[in-house]
């Protein structure tokens, strides 16, 4: 049984998720990146850390179903417990959530529901807000919409700049995330299976 991170950028949740995995010897292994795409930085840091990626281009795919089957393939290939999103610029579609609805969490830069979406951080510093702060939450259909797992705040001071209040943001992502992976694979946080598969009889 193990973790699959999805990323699309940087990935320095992704580099902090498996140097903390290691280094606390947690008892389930990060072992697959999936990345939407191809030339991120991430693949780098898959590399250097020697975790097994998979680049796909999405797009290349007739549709989302297609493109979430060939993943979720691989997640079985691989006995994928969780899916840990980090940075993954993309919707998880209704193949995904039926395989692991209530197994895939997400990290967000802002204290949900306040700034949802892209570009958090500046939305917040612009608004602006005096608190913003860091969401961890399940993954369901909607974007940065399901059961919110843990919150940190972080204040916009009145000497920061963007970058560094994002430098303070990242900061708190990077010791947050593995705590609450470790959290949850450890079972002291108790996934909402059954709420998200309500939410989808429903529909
Ligand atoms: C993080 O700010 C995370 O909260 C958001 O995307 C960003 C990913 O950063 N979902 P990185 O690629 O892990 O550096």
């Amino acid at each position: 049984m193990s973790i699959a991170v999805f990323a699309s950028g940087s990935g320095s949740n992704f580099q902090s998720l498996v140097e903390t995995a290691r280094r606390e010897q947690w008892p389930m292994d990060i072992s697959l990146l999936i990345c939407d795409k191809p030339g991120a930085k991430v693949l780098e840091r898959a590399k250097n850390l020697e975790v097994p990626a998979y680049p796909f281009n999405p797009k290349s795919y007739p549709s989302k179903a297609d493109y979430e089957r060939e993943v979720l393939a691989l997640l079985e290939q691989y006995q994928i417990q969780w899916i840990v999103l980090a940075g993954y610029m993309r919707l998880i579609g209704p193949t995904l959530l039926q395989a692991y609805g209530g197994r895939i969490v997400n990290i967000h830069p802002s204290l949900l529901p306040a700034f949802p979406g892209k570009n958090a951080i500046e939305q917040a510093f612009h608004y602006p807000v005096k608190v913003s702060g860091v969401t961890v939450h399940f993954v369901d259909e909607g974007m940065d919409t399901g059961p919110i797992i843990a919150q940190v705040p972080v204040e916009i001071a009145e000497e920061d700049t963007i970058g560094t209040f994002t430098q303070k943001i990242q900061q708190v992502e990077h010791w947050l995330y593995p705590k609450v992976v470790y959290d949850l694979i450890i079972g002291k946080v108790t996934s909402p299976v059954s709420l998200c598969s309500a939410k989808r009889d429903k529909e």
